[in-house]
């Protein structure tokens, strides 16, 4: 009996012994690589690509990029990122090619945006945005603008400041966090005439399911449709001052979602923060004045024929 309890005991302390061995490693080292794949991408740059590049870079990019001193992206701390994710900061994306991303090719860019695989293999974790089902177009868009002679993006030779990932987030790239693989087909533009398929595209690939949704760790975003609690509301994005703002329920449900809503009264919100009768839209909701009409309109009309989910959400205010 005896004998049993001490290899019981030598067990269980080697077992400890092993977990305190793999969490001091996880400390110690970094948030793990990957092999770069060479991807053989050259943007096209035409007047509509760097218009829809402003568009996309405006409503995606810039919330993170942008550093309100220097009017350009060169990157800054993420004060909306959760703090047990570590110190993050964004980078400088601009064309300089010490601190910038004036020495990356096109296809190490498209690499990182569709896998978060960076230029040095290293992996970055949910806090830098991935756009896996985005069309070819769009992302030749974004590459294309990012490569144009726009004040935004023109070289700028601001130092980047260093993520300090905390443990946790080394932990989770170990055993949660993934990257995204590459898609091995063209991923093509809606029909532009389906307003539905338009709407599913835009509410997709502009991330306002990963924000509208239950919650950003069950969010699918290989297939946004099988996140939980898809666009049911509730998720806890942060505001600048690192408090939680809920998410609302936009699908068609009558009393707790927008099923009751006009396309009109969407646009207005969606574009210009404007709600009827209420307090206008605070940050994290961007107002997306990039939008037309006719965007904004058809995200309206794909989110009415998604299944209603009853959930009520309050919005959140602090003084
Ligand atoms: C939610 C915030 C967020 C959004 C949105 C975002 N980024 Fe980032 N980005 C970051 C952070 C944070 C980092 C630093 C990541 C790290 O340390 O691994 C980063 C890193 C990068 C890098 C690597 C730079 C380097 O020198 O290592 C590139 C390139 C980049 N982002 C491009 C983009 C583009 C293009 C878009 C728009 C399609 C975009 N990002 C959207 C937060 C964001
Ligand atoms: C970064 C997270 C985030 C993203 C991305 C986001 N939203 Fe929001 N949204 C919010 C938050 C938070 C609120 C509540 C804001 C408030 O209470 O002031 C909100 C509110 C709204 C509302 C008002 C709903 C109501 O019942 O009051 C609408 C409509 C809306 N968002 C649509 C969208 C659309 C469409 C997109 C994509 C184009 C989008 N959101 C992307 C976080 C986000």
């Amino acid at each position: 009996m005896k004998k049993i309890l001490k290899i019981l005991g030598i067990g269980i302390a080697a077992i400890l012994g092993l977990i305190a061995i793999f969490l001091l490693y996880i400390g110690l080292t970094d948030i793990p690589s990957y092999k770069v794949e060479q991807i053989d991408f050259h943007a096209k740059s035409t007047p509509q690509a760097l218009e829809r590049g402003k568009k996309l870079t405006m409503m995606l990019c810039a919330n993170c990029h942008m550093n309100s001193e220097t009017r350009k992206l060169t990157g800054k701390r993420m004060l909306d990122a959760p703090p047990e994710f570590g110190k993050i900061y964004s980078q400088n994306i601009t064309q300089d090619k010490e601190y910038g991303i004036g020495n990356w090719t096109d296809g190490e860019i498209v690499y990182l945006l569709r896998t978060g695989i960076k230029k040095n293999g290293q992996y970055s974790p949910p806090y830098m945005a991935k756009l896996p089902k985005m069309a070819d177009e769009d992302i030749n868009a974004i590459i294309a603008f990012l490569r144009s002679d726009d004040p935004m993006v023109v070289s700028s030779a601001i130092p980047d400041t260093p993520t300090k990932p905390s443990f946790l987030t080394k932990l989770l790239c170990r055993v949660a966090f993934k990257p995204f693989s590459m898609p091995n087909k063209t991923i093509e533009m809606p029909d532009p005439n389906n307003d539905i398929e338009l709407g599913k595209y835009l509410a997709h690939n502009l991330d306002c399911f990963s924000c509208h949704s239950a919650d950003f760790k069950t969010n699918n975003y290989m297939d946004p449709s099988l996140s939980e609690g898809y666009f049911g509301g509730g998720n806890k994005p942060l505001n600048e001052e690192g408090r939680v703002m809920l998410t609302q329920n936009l699908t068609p449900d009558k009393e707790t979602g927008i099923g009751t809503w006009t396309k009109e009264d969407f646009i207005n919100t969606v574009k210009y923060g404007i709600k009827k009768g209420e307090n206008a839209m605070r940050y994290p909701m961007a107002p997306y004045t990039q939008l037309t009409d006719k965007e904004a309109g058809a995200i309206f009309e794909y989110l009415q024929t998604i299944p209603a989910i009853s959930n009520k959400v309050e919005r959140s205010f602090y003084n």
